[in-house]
């Protein structure tokens, strides 16, 4: 069971060829709680994986990072599962859902920095806007402190490595390779980076790689602005 911290499990896919990850997370609390759903191409991955620690049924919200196709392109058939679940988004991404993947979702939209109960945890929603992913929030989970960051923070491994639930070691070179390939210019992000000032971030939790639970100031200052 890929538990990243006590009820909260990585329910995502690793791609060992490419040492690459796509990153989905169930959090179980009196709400259970789906972050991202996965791409449509592993829907199958995320969703046996989901079943292995609850009834997808079960499930209460889905929250979504973003609109990109490799975290909502699962949403159609997870809702499906779950059908009584509310999906969860950014006022920008509660507009792009029907438009992209043709659905219309009950959607609860969030407005920045409102917070949603579920149970013993409380999750914080923070606009975070960077290049073409406008519609980004990052999530922070107040009770253990971890931040769901959707494409910020993420990483490759290196193809043919097994999955590692955590980053080991300085990957500040990872993480920077990484955000200069997916975003290029990297003030963008910086800007995104200041929203999370300020917050006691105990993990970060990416859509992409490993958590990051070591040395997170140095990673936050390698990312963000001088
Ligand atoms: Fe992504």
């Amino acid at each position: 069971m890929n538990e990243i911290s006590e009820g909260v499990y990585w329910v995502g896919v690793h791609v060992p060829q490419a040492g690459a990850s796509i990153n989905a997370f169930l959090i179980t609390d009196k709400k259970t709680t789906l972050v991202d759903t996965g791409a449509i191409g592993t829907q199958e991955v995320v969703l046996g994986n989901i079943k292995g620690i609850v009834d997808p049924s079960t499930i209460d919200y889905v929250v979504l990072t973003h609109n990109c196709v490799d975290h909502c392109g699962g949403l159609a058939s997870i809702l499906e599962m779950a059908e009584n679940a509310k999906v969860v988004a950014s006022e920008l991404t509660a507009m792009r859902i029907p438009l992209i993947y043709g659905i219309n979702p009950d959607i609860k939209v969030v407005k920045n920095r409102e917070t949603l109960d579920l149970g013993k945890r409380r999750l914080k929603f923070i606009y975070a806007p960077y290049l073409c992913k406008a519609d980004s929030m990052f999530i922070y989970d107040e009770r253990d402190g971890i931040l769901f960051t959707a494409d910020a923070f993420g990483s490759y491994g290196d193809p043919g490595t097994e999955w590692k639930l955590f980053a080991e070691g300085d990957i500040t070179q990872k993480l920077l390779a990484y955000s200069q390939m997916t975003f290029g210019e990297q003030s963008n992000l910086a800007n995104a980076i200041e929203r999370i000032k300020g917050l006691d971030i105990r993990m970060i939790a990416p859509s992409h790689g490993a958590m990051i639970r070591e040395d997170i100031d140095g990673h936050i200052k390698a990312l963000g602005k001088e």
